[in-house]
């Protein structure tokens, strides 16, 4: 499948990881390896592009993965302060995956929402102007 999709250039690097990631949810080692084979790319390059970008996950994400947005507008409007709350409502430290991996709470850049500041990405689905108050339930939710 890798070979037809994504000739053996080093142009498909980043299109060959996104596709990998989308597959899998993350970008296991036997995955870099096998795209350093097929594009001919160094695998220190792979795995340089890998995690580089903060959308690319090298590890395996918890079954729910939440993401506080940490740009400019949402910081300014309590993204950070949502971002304690969760972490220590869930009881889990952003950039880290709870023990039970149930959860995977992370910062990421901004989202382009910036009018529904501060945001919060719950499974890949975008929360505005997220309030103290709705972290109870957003918890509730997850667990
Ligand atoms: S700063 Fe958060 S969406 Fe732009």
């Amino acid at each position: 499948m890798l070979r037809e999709m994504f000739p053996p250039e080093r142009t498909y690097l980043l299109p060959a990881l996104h596709y990998l990631q989308e597959e899998f949810g993350h970008l296991p080692d036997w995955a870099l390896q096998t795209v350093a084979w097929h594009l001919r790319v160094p695998p220190s390059e792979v795995y340089g592009a890998a995690t580089s970008y903060s959308e690319l996950r090298i590890d395996a994400p918890g079954r729910h993965l939440v993401r506080v947005c940490n740009g400019l507008s949402c910081w300014h409007n309590g993204g950070r302060s949502i971002l304690e709350l969760l972490s220590g409502q869930l009881g889990v430290q952003p950039g880290e995956t709870g023990t039970n991996s149930r959860v995977t709470l992370e910062e990421t850049p901004c989202g382009f929402l910036c009018p529904m500041a501060p945001v919060v990405e719950v499974d890949g689905r975008w929360r505005g102007r997220v309030a103290a108050a709705d972290i109870p339930r957003l918890v509730k939710e997850l667990t």
